[in-house]
């Protein structure tokens, strides 16, 4: 059987690096891999092939940056005219990305069955491109691959429950494989002179933060209220939205440690000995999670309700005075109970592909 694996933003390399190690543990199915190259820039790519020992893609796309609708477009012609060459058995999708979304509409329209691993997410906000991209994949995926129960009930509620599989999350798989070789390699805490669980970690990407210049202010000026260091890996995005919006005296501060997007060693370690996470990346809410370190959330919604209901996740929003007083009022619960599986989500992923389809 021959699976076309597509990937193109950096969580897709995390998730399936651990596939294709199942994967490649059996003769049965042959992956060949496509990177639409949605992301390019080597610390948003390539290093994390490197790391992860993600064979080299078999086809490279070099699509880039654009609107929604020209990256969107020029992937979907590409990955068509790879399919109609390949003629794979079955198209494999990861989460919500524009790559997804492309890979997905191509596969349905050749009439070749559709896999999507992180099905059933749901924010129940249409403004988020990547909302969009999830409702369409799940709704034209034959397989369906749910990291929760939640997730389950959410594609029940939209009428899906043929090949639907609750698999658990790719991502603990990735997070048990990966941590404690992540701590002892990593040297980033000494390199940013930080003591563990003496520091906050914070990411901002998300469009409906960036392209907002009074939300990414807010954000920022919260940041600078806070009473520990702020490590803050910069997306290129956020980078130049700051730049644009000449928000930067708002970072510039001795407290504020911002760095270049860090690869996946370096963000586990960091997440794994902060005194808190604070974020709008769907991922890293679960990564703290499952690290159990707490975390606030700086959109008004999660898809991740999990986190919020044990208590380890706090919805800020961009709000500055709802972001301090979050950390003020850190919860930390006594245990995050298993609610992403067992760690095994790949092996039940490959088992599926291989006997059920
Ligand atoms: C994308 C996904 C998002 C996912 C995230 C993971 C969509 C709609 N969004 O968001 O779901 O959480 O990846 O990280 O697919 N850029 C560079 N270098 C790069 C990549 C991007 O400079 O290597 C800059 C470009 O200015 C680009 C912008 O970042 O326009 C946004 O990149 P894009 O891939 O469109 O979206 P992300 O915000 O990374």
């Amino acid at each position: 059987m021959h699976i076309l694996t597509i990937v193109g933003a950096r969580p897709q390399f995390i998730k399936a690096s651990m596939l294709s190690k199942a994967i490649n543990s059996q003769s049965k199915i042959k992956e060949i891999m496509v990177h639409t190259g949605q992301h390019y820039d080597d610390n948003m790519s390539t290093i994390f092939f490197d790391q992860l020992k993600l064979a080299k893609p078999d086809y490279y796309l070099g699509i880039g940056s654009g609107s929604h609708g020209e990256q969107t477009s020029k992937m979907l012609l590409e990955l068509e005219k790879i399919m109609m060459s390949v003629k794979p058995d079955i198209v494999l999708v990861y989460g919500d990305t524009n790559s997804t979304l492309a890979g997905s509409i191509a596969a349905a329209k050749l009439h070749i069955p559709l896999a999507h691993v992180e099905a059933g997410l749901r924010s129940f906000n249409k403004k988020m491109p990547e909302e969009i991209n999830r409702v369409i994949t799940d709704h034209l995926s034959t397989l369906l691959f749910c990291p929760t129960q939640t997730a389950i009930d959410n594609l029940e509620h939209e009428g899906i429950s043929r090949g639907v599989y609750l698999t658990g999350d790719i991502m603990y798989d990735s997070i048990l494989y990966f941590k404690d070789h992540a701590i002892q390699q990593s040297t980033i805490l000494e390199d940013l002179s930080l003591t563990n669980n003496n520091y906050y970690l914070a990411t901002v990407h998300r469009a409906e933060n960036t392209d907002q210049p009074e939300h990414l202010k807010q954000i920022l000026t919260a940041f600078q209220q806070l009473d520990k260091t702020v490590v803050l890996p910069l997306h290129p995005r956020t980078k130049s939205k700051i730049k644009q919006y000449k928000l930067n005296e708002l970072i510039d501060l001795p407290h504020i440690k911002t760095v270049e997007p860090l690869h996946y060693f370096d963000m586990l370690a960091l997440t794994a000995q902060a005194t808190a996470v604070l974020t709008d990346s769907g991922g890293l809410q679960k990564e703290a999670y499952m690290l159990q370190i707490p975390c606030i959330t700086l959109r008004q919604e999660t898809e991740w309700i999990e986190t919020v209901q044990t208590g380890w996740n706090q919805l800020a929003g961009y709000n500055t005075k709802q972001i301090v007083n979050n950390v003020r009022n850190l919860k930390t619960p006594n245990h995050s109970p298993p609610r992403f599986g067992d760690g095994k989500a790949a092996y039940a992923i490959q088992h599926i592909l291989m006997n059920d389809f």
